[in-house]
């Protein structure tokens, strides 16, 4: 297969079409030499459907194919958002939860209107994070930032459910804070820094 990842045999492929996720992890995982290649930049590769049940099994199939089909390490980041008054969802279908296509705003309309009478506003972010080696080697970590849903929409940095996401221990949502700021935090922030402690020998280039 053709493309812009053939330029470096020893990238790490970021199996995802999110350019937000793409760009958070490419500020957030701090490996010497490591040169990332993201799948949004790469259209010759097709879309891998996200039918898992769960963030794991949904983060391993988008790393497994993806490393598979370009020869490179692939890096894949199952995310969402689990609500307990909602007994966990939207979960594994935050991307999709008012439907087809993807629509943030239309999420988190929904999201607003199913905790009108709720007792609890409790949530948290997850994050699985899957790397697949080319021949099909796997490793999992998991990163969970706790929190809470607020009452309305506030703020404008990030994406998703940032503005109804209040990280436990603040008051303002996440798309209220700097990205640096959310990235020391968050969910995605907590589980680059478990692959990077754990993974230190998988994800430096090979000289
Ligand atoms: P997926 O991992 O591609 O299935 O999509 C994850 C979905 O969860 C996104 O489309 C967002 O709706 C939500 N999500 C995951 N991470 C974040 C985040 O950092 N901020 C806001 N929403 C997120």
């Amino acid at each position: 297969m053709k493309g812009k990842h053939e330029l470096d045999p020893h990238a790490l492929l970021i199996a995802s079409r999110n350019r937000h996720k793409c760009e958070e992890i490419r500020a957030i995982l701090d490996v010497p030499g490591l040169t990332m290649v993201s799948a949004a930049d790469c259209p010759e590769l097709p879309d891998v459907d996200e039918d898992g049940e769960t963030f794991e099994a949904n983060a391993l199939k988008k790393a497994v194919t993806l490393a598979r089909l370009t020869g490179l390490r692939a890096l894949g980041d199952d995310s969402g958002l689990e609500v307990d008054a909602l007994g966990g969802a939207p979960g594994v279908r935050s991307a999709r939860y008012a439907g087809e296509p993807v629509d943030y705003a239309a999420n988190n309309r929904k999201l607003l209107t199913a905790l009108e009478n709720a007792a609890s506003r409790r949530a948290r972010f997850r994050c699985v994070l899957a790397l697949a080696s080319p021949a099909g080697k796997t490793w999992l970590v998991e990163g969970v930032c706790e929190g809470s849903i607020a009452c309305a929409e506030k703020g404008r940095q990030g994406f998703g459910y940032d503005p109804l996401f209040v990280p436990e221990g603040f008051e303002e949502t996440f798309a209220e804070m700097a990205p640096a700021r959310k990235n020391a935090l968050s969910h995605r922030g907590r589980a680059l820094a478990a692959a990077q402690r754990d993974w230190s020998d998988l994800l430096r280039a090979p000289r």
